[in-house]
């Protein structure tokens, strides 16, 4: 078989390991891997793709970003592109590994629905796929948000500041819920929980007058500064998919500036951004995108299309790739109150 895969959407660590699991998998039966390069775009704006070999796949298990390239791409504007996607499937491939987060299994999905054979894999760091305990990316990125609070702790202990942590999580809080509560954070802000500046600016207060003089709140990118009371603003930039960049919406600074005023106490934001992103892949990472990966390839040489692995109970499973982006996957409220616990 010609086997592709591709890898769209925003990259995360771990996609590499993944295509070398997939390789060395396919190889083993003697069918041939054809990375298609940056996405849709490599089968919509022509055909970009090369044969990828042992070779080529050496060496990156530890290596962050995506071997293949990855950019956003719309293939409904101008209209089109999913057709065009599908007639070079046809063409070109026997079958196609799609890894992604919830843009890309749509289109992957409805390729299926098509009936062109193509298998998905979930990646995103932000962990809101449904129905599915694991994506590709996203414990690399709560081990950096932890690391960075561990070393937030320090300086805003020793200036007594309060210090607030953006982090990525378009729509659910997953990044900042378990990074906050692997790096001990005293208060979180995600989109699930609707809470108020008061709120969070008489946490502060209560924190200082119970001793502690200094705070660390964790806020993800997803949260809107109108949901907290502030004006309606947009994102300074839109992707090309028309999605807001919300790492340029600001919310950090604007709760950051706000918990000042309110409280008088001294306060800094970091915007984390694309640091979640970048850098090498946890072994937990490494570990699952490998097995996940694999699964993918075993599902494609099995001809069982329109499915993806999934994680369950610490076990690989099967669903339809349809199943992860069915319905929302929003941070459970037993976990937040967890986190909440240690406020
Ligand atoms: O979808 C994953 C994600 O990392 C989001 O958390 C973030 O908002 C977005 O990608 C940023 O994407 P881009 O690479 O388009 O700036």
């Amino acid at each position: 078989m010609r086997i592709g895969v591709l890898t769209a959407g925003g990259d995360a660590p771990g996609l590499n390991a993944a295509l070398r699991a997939i390789g060395r998998s396919v190889w083993a039966q003697s069918h041939e891997l054809i990375g298609i390069h940056d996405g849709w775009a490599g089968l919509a704006d022509g055909y970009r793709a090369e044969e990828l070999t042992r070779h080529r796949l050496s060496g990156i298990l530890g290596l962050g970003g995506t071997a293949l390239g990855s950019i956003r791409y719309n293939l409904d504007q101008p209209a089109g592109g999913r057709e065009q996607v599908l007639r070079v499937i046809n063409e070109k491939l026997d079958a196609l590994i799609a890894i992604g987060g919830d843009g890309t299994l749509a289109i992957a999905s409805w390729l299926a629905e098509q009936g062109a054979p193509v298998v998905g894999v979930g990646k995103t760091l932000d962990n809101d796929l449904a129905n599915t305990d694991y994506c590709i990316g996203f414990d690399s990125a709560v081990s950096v948000v932890a690391e960075s609070l561990d070393r937030l702790h320090t300086t805003a202990a020793s200036h007594h500041r309060v210090l607030v942590l953006e982090t990525m999580g378009r729509a659910t809080g997953w990044v900042a819920t378990m990074g906050g509560l692997a790096g001990g954070a005293d208060y979180i802000v995600i989109p699930e929980v609707p809470v108020t500046l008061t709120d969070i600016a008489e946490h502060v207060r209560r924190r200082h007058r119970q001793g502690s003089s200094f705070s660390i709140v964790v806020v993800a990118e997803g949260v809107s500064v109108e949901s907290l009371g502030g004006p309606a603003t947009r994102a300074s930039e839109t992707d090309a998919l028309g999605r807001e960049q919300l790492g340029s919406r600001g919310v950090g600074h604007f709760v950051s500036d706000q918990i000042a005023e309110l409280t008088g106490f001294e306060s800094r934001c970091t915007v984390l951004g694309y640091l979640q992103r970048g850098g090498s892949p946890t072994a937990v990472d490494r570990i699952w995108a490998t097995r996940v990966g694999a699964a993918a390839a075993d599902l494609v040489m099995a001809g069982r299309y329109g499915l993806m692995p999934t994680v369950r109970g610490g076990e690989v499973d099967t669903m339809p790739i349809r199943d992860a982006i069915s319905e929302p996957h929003p941070v459970p409220e037993h976990l937040y109150r967890l986190a909440a616990r240690f406020f």
